[in-house]
């Protein structure tokens, strides 16, 4: 299992380039399902969830060209085939973002059968408001043996209210909704910039969509769409955790190939703590931190509010932040699985229900850590930046997940950071 080494200390300075977002790509790639005809995406991270999704859409019958060398960030998807309309639980259990085709094959193919997602690292992440909209459209949903099914000769379309905000609930049921009999009104939907995303590829097929973006989403379903090209949008996750390394290691980041309209919130909270955030471009941020950072509050929230998908690296920041700050998570029950690992590299950090309180600035200490999901593993590299000597992070699997060369990436603008197969335990600071 691959594991990487990091040895802190290193300002970051120079140009760092944002890959395109994963969780766009998700929704994306299970779009193609809705027609017969080709879906071509560009700028599509190369990450794991991407392979993974590839698999899942060729185990239903599709044909999913990912592309080598210059072009390796394209992929073209036909669906011409779904001989097997179905996610299985080796596929699901491993990404449960596979949840997003059920809306797009009920609508397709007019059944479903996917493996109901069992617990997660983050939460107990059900998909019940998929399944109550789905309901809502027509299908008649059953459930036995761990698997979901879904039937409808075709979706109707339906007045939608989301009972709580979610993101791959919205975009699943968008999804649906597009090749439905008549109007669905969505209300109390995900704002977030994937949504807008998806919904851009939607309408490139042919999809009638008003209002994507917004917390009310109409469509008026046509009988078919036809194949597109669309250009995936940046990560705002990835360049995020770039600002925070920029701010965390004291150093002069310029952070390219991002959208710094979806990045205010993490923005404002990192211009809080005393970092200098300058808004180059449109597609450009620079980030420096000259001076010690001070605490700040944060509380995670749909978007626009701070993204609960950079609490983690967030609170690798706080632990050199002079002061009191406290996190709170509202999205997840469970994401905190990063404190322990943080506490174990000298953190000072308490956690009550969904907050922790976080006391700085504490200088690190190198440690062998364990990685236990993307965001996570995210905060131990930025903590692993500036800690004091060599710290080996277990189980990167989970990074690769989301991040694409990350080592690569933060080499470049001069971390110390080594992707190892197979090491001895972490040396302490200051031997050789
Ligand atoms: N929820 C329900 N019922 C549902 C759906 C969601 O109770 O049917 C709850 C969840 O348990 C959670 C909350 O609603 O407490 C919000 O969950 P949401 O559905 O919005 O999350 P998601 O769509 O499963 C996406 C991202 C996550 C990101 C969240 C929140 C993708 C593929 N995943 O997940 O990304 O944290 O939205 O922004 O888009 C990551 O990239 O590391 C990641 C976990």
């Amino acid at each position: 299992m691959d594991k990487y080494v990091i040895r802190g200390g290193n300002p970051l300075v120079g140009t760092i380039r944002v890959s395109g977002a994963k969780n766009s790509a998700l929704p994306c790639m299970a779009a193609a399902i809705l027609t017969e005809d080709e879906v071509t995406l560009e700028n599509l991270p190369q990450v794991r969830d991407i392979e993974t999704e590839r698999k899942l859409l060729e185990s239903m019958g599709a044909a999913v060209q990912l592309e080598n060398g210059d072009a390796r960030h394209r992929t073209t998807i036909c669906c011409r085939t779904l001989s097997e309309p179905e996610a299985k639980y080796e596929i699901v259990k491993t990404m449960r973002a596979s949840s997003l085709v059920l809306g797009p094959l009920v609508a397709r193919a007019g059944m479903a059968r996917v493996a109901m997602p069992g617990g997660c690292a983050i939460g107990g992440r059900p998909i019940d408001l998929h399944l109550k909209g789905l309901e809502k459209m027509g299908a008649r949903i059953t459930q036995e043996h761990g698997y979901i099914e879904a039937r409808a000769e075709r979706l109707k379309g339906a007045h939608l209210v989301f009972d709580r905000i979610t993101v791959t609930g919205t975009e699943d049921l968008l999804m649906a909704a597009v090749l439905a009999e008549g109007e669905t009104l969505m209300e109390n939907c995900a704002r977030e910039p994937e949504v807008s995303d998806l919904a851009a590829l939607l309408t490139a097929m042919g999809a009638k969509i008003e209002g994507a973006g917004t917390s009310t989403i109409r469509v008026a379903g046509v009988e078919r769409l036809r194949g597109a090209r669309h250009r995936i949008h940046p990560d705002r996750i990835e360049a995020g955790t770039f600002l925070v390394a920029g701010a965390i290691t004291g150093g002069d980041l310029i952070v390219t190939n991002c959208d710094p309209g979806h990045l205010s919130a993490v923005m404002e909270k990192l211009r809080e703590t005393g970092a200098r955030v300058d808004v180059l471009g449109p597609d450009t941020i620079r980030v420096r931190a000259e001076k010690r950072l001070y605490a700040a509050d944060v509380s995670t929230e749909e978007y626009p509010g701070f993204p609960t998908d950079m609490q983690a690296q967030y609170m690798a920041l706080a632990t050199q932040a002079k002061g009191v700050s406290l996190v709170k998570e509202n999205i997840f029950e469970n994401r905190f699985m990063h404190v322990q690992e943080l506490v174990r590299m000298g953190a000072n950090i308490k956690v009550d229900g969904h907050t922790a309180t976080v006391r700085g600035a504490t200088q690190l200490s190198a440690a062998a850590v364990m990685c236990s999901d993307l965001r996570a593993s995210a905060s131990l590299v930025l903590a692993a930046l500036v800690a004091d000597g060599e710290s080996i992070l277990d189980r990167v699997y989970h990074m690769d997940r989301g991040y694409e060369r990350i080592e690569e990436k933060l080499a470049g603008v001069g971390a110390q950071i080594q992707r190892m197969g197979n090491i001895f335990p972490a040396r302490p600071a200051g031997q050789p």
